[in-house]
């Protein structure tokens, strides 16, 4: 799917390709509640958005969010992080304010950096799958020493299926079996572990509840549906990512499974089916602490 399993790297058309799909899934109640949560703290406000790609997420979430804000960009990929800037600088807050911004080059690995000085909201947008439990645990202890709120989107469920013209899912054996070998590469360590894949929702939703933080969850599924042409690239674009993960996870088995490729891409084209994707957002706050409770935060 346009990215490297070992070093975890994107490319730019993939993330541009998949940006209004992931628009129209995020949840806008989730969104809501981070921006209550902003109301309640000091300005400026910052933020960061962890893998950021080209800026998709950050994009999104500024114009819906108060301000003003200044937002910390963090990637380890240079190239992806001069577009996000670059995107970010001609958007404003809710209010029509510029936005503050700086780019962080930098390894997720070490989440002992400078950026957590002042956050109120951690943002990150389709990253979690990639992480392992260890780092999430990490990830999870460091947002509750700075008491800071988390917005996080797009963490894949594992559920993808075809879907007929009404919508409904028309998955066959062939298609539960790639999806088992696609799920089981996601586990395939992508630089910060062994990753979590399909499994981040709920495990972020447990660490952050053994953290005393208030969860709230909501799917935020890709719905791509038969014979639309605005998102036949991007439905095209996932079957052929699931058929590469599928080759190198078991590449005994590539004739069986270019046969499965050809079948269900013809099948896209001709506008029999569409592609539905699971996902989940997540909205973490910190529980006040009692002697807190009332203020404003800081
Ligand atoms: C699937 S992309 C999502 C990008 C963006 N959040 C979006 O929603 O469009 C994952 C991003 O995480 C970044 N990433 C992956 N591993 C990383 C690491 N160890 N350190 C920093 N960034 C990392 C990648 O470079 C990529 O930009």
């Amino acid at each position: 799917m346009n990215v490297s399993a070992r070093d975890s790297r994107f490319t730019f058309d993939w993330l541009a390709l998949r940006e209004r799909a992931d628009g129209q899934a995020r949840s806008w109640r989730l969104t809501r509640l981070a921006a209550d949560f902003l109301r309640q703290c000091d300005p400026p406000l910052t933020m960061v958005d962890l893998g950021c790609g080209a800026g998709g997420n950050s994009c999104y979430l500024a114009s819906r969010l108060p301000g003003p804000q200044r937002w910390r960009l963090i990637d380890h990929d240079a190239d992806l992080l001069v577009q996000a800037a670059q995107r970010c600088r001609v958007v404003g807050d809710s209010e029509g304010r510029a936005l503050d911004i700086e780019t962080w080059l930098h390894d997720l690995n070490d989440l002992g950096a400078a950026w957590w000085k002042g956050v109120v909201l951690v943002c990150a947008s389709a990253l979690f799958d990639l992480t392992s439990r260890d780092w999430v645990k990490r990830f999870v202890a460091a947002c509750a020493r700075q008491r800071a709120a988390v917005l996080l989107t797009l963490n894949v469920d594992g559920h993808w299926a075809f879907i007929d013209r009404r919508g409904l899912v028309d998955d066959d054996e062939d298609d539960a079996w790639v999806k088992a070998l696609f799920n089981a590469h996601q586990r395939r360590d992508k630089g910060l572990g062994v990753a979590l894949g399909s499994e981040a929702p709920t495990v972020l939703r447990d660490v952050f509840i053994e953290h005393g933080y208030e969860v709230e969850m909501a799917p935020s599924p890709w719905q791509l549906p038969a014979g639309d042409p605005d998102t036949l690239e991007l439905a095209s674009a996932l079957v052929d990512g699931w058929l590469d993960a599928a080759c190198e996870q078991e590449p005994a088995s590539r004739m069986r499974l270019a046969d499965w490729h050809g079948r269900r891409r013809t099948a896209l084209a001709r506008g029999k089916f569409g592609v539905r994707v699971g996902h989940v957002d997540l909205f973490a706050c910190p529980r006040p602490r009692q002697s807190m409770q009332g203020e404003k935060r800081t």
